[in-house]
């Protein structure tokens, strides 16, 4: 293994001179690009004490390994793995509360954001006449070099247009994940931040109790290095989640109601897949060949559940879950099976709860059947969320 030896310049640094700055880097499977990043700090922050903190949720490609080699020949590198979580929202705030430094900047690792500008924009929130500054890439001088992403672009007219009336700030890119601001701002209310979804500048406009003035800088938003996007391109649904979260999240989990409003739309699609089944597929009064009418029936509502079923799984791969989603072939079938599992017992579950209380309890038959709904509900959405999407 290369060893580079601690530098002893960096070290004299770091312990003489208080630290100034502390940038975060959230990552998930970024190996390759934090050697880079760490480099182009160094230069960017020449004359300034800081540090990094990079919060990888366990990425396979070994980041977080990466990440302590790196340490290791410059202390002012940290690294925080975390094991079990996924979540770029939730990964900066952790590294943010993570640092004793007063000013924390939070950034991508994949060279979509240029270091160079983290100077001017620390000379923003030192000089008092801001709390935040942020790079954008809607602002007069902005400039993109990623292409074929045209709709993320289109898309934010209307989502910025939503984001400043519930901030009350007005941003040319209010989903940007380039920013940063005095720490003290977020001590207190770090806990009210909600930890969903990728809009974490939003969310502190949001949340920060008085107005902030913002400072904006328009940046190149670089194409980038290696690797792949983990986020997608959802941005009205993230911002709608976003808002959700914040004001009802408390009451009902997002995931949860997420969870819930996608096993509600697979009633209606089992309903319309046995529907389909009985009158397209198998028709003449619904007795097939020289089946009887109940196995006709059985078979057809087998089908129907199956297809309800197969229906949420990839509606709670792409929402509910989005931010841990499963991709690929064989993750997908994995996922699709261990779903498939974790419904047949929340099917027990609701069934037999049910049965407990209605002939045992001896609650209207009504009020039993929904609470099996919901019991076996949150035994679905507690089972999936660890074994489907656990990790
Ligand atoms: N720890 C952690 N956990 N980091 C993550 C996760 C996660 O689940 N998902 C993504 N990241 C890291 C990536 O490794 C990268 O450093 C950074 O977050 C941005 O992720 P990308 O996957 O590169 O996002 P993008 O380029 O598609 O999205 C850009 O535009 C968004 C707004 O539309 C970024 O600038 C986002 O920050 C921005 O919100
Ligand atoms: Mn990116």
């Amino acid at each position: 293994m290369d060893m580079t030896p601690i530098s002893l310049e960096k070290t004299a640094m770091a312990a003489e001179r208080p630290l100034e700055l502390a940038v975060v880097l959230p990552t998930y499977n970024e190996r390759k690009n934090i050697g880079g990043m760490v480099e182009r700090l160094d230069k960017a922050l020449a004359g300034i004490a800081w540090e990094v903190v990079i919060v990888d949720d366990n990425s396979p490609d070994g980041t977080a390994d990466e990440a302590r080699r790196l340490a290791l020949a410059d202390p002012r590198v940290r690294c925080i793995q975390r094991i079990g979580r996924r979540g770029l929202a939730s990964a900066a705030i952790e590294g943010m509360c993570s640092t004793a430094a007063p000013v924390v900047a939070v950034m991508d690792a994949d060279h979509q954001h240029d270091p160079e500008l983290l100077p001017q924009m620390l000379a923003a929130v030192t000089s008092g006449d801001y709390d935040l500054a942020y790079a954008s890439r809607f602002a007069e001088g902005s400039s993109t070099e990623e292409w074929g992403r045209p709709d993320r672009v289109k898309a934010s007219g209307f989502a910025n247009r939503l984001a400043n009336k519930v901030t009350g700030v007005e941003l040319s890119d209010p989903m940007s994940g380039y920013f940063m601001l005095r720490a003290e701002l977020l001590r207190g209310d770090a806990h009210k931040l909600s930890g969903v979804g990728f809009k974490i500048l939003l969310d502190i406009l949001a949340t920060v109790e008085q107005p902030l003035r913002v400072k904006e800088l328009p940046m190149n938003f670089a194409a980038r290095a290696e690797g792949e996007s983990k986020l997608d391109q959802t941005v009205i649904f993230e911002f709608l989640i976003g808002l959700y979260d914040k004001w009802l999240g408390r009451i009902i989990p997002t995931r949860f109601a997420l969870f819930g409003t996608v096993g509600a739309m697979g009633v209606v699609v089992q309903l319309g897949a046995l529907w389909v089944m009985l009158h397209l597929v198998f028709g003449e009064r619904f007795v097939y060949g020289n089946w009887s009418e109940s196995t006709t029936f059985n078979v057809a509502n087998t089908v129907a559940a199956v297809v309800a079923m197969s229906f949420n799984f990839v509606l709670n791969n792409e929402l509910t879950y989005s931010d841990k989603r499963l991709r690929g072939f064989f993750p997908l079938l994995k996922g699709w099976a261990q779903f498939a599992l974790t419904c047949a017992l929340g099917l027990l579950t609701n069934v037999g709860s049910a049965y407990v209380l209605k002939t045992m309890i001896g609650l209207p038959a009504f009020v039993a059947v929904i609470a099996g709904i919901v019991l076996g509900s949150v035994w679905n959405f507690a089972l999936s969320s660890k074994f489907v999407w656990g990790k």
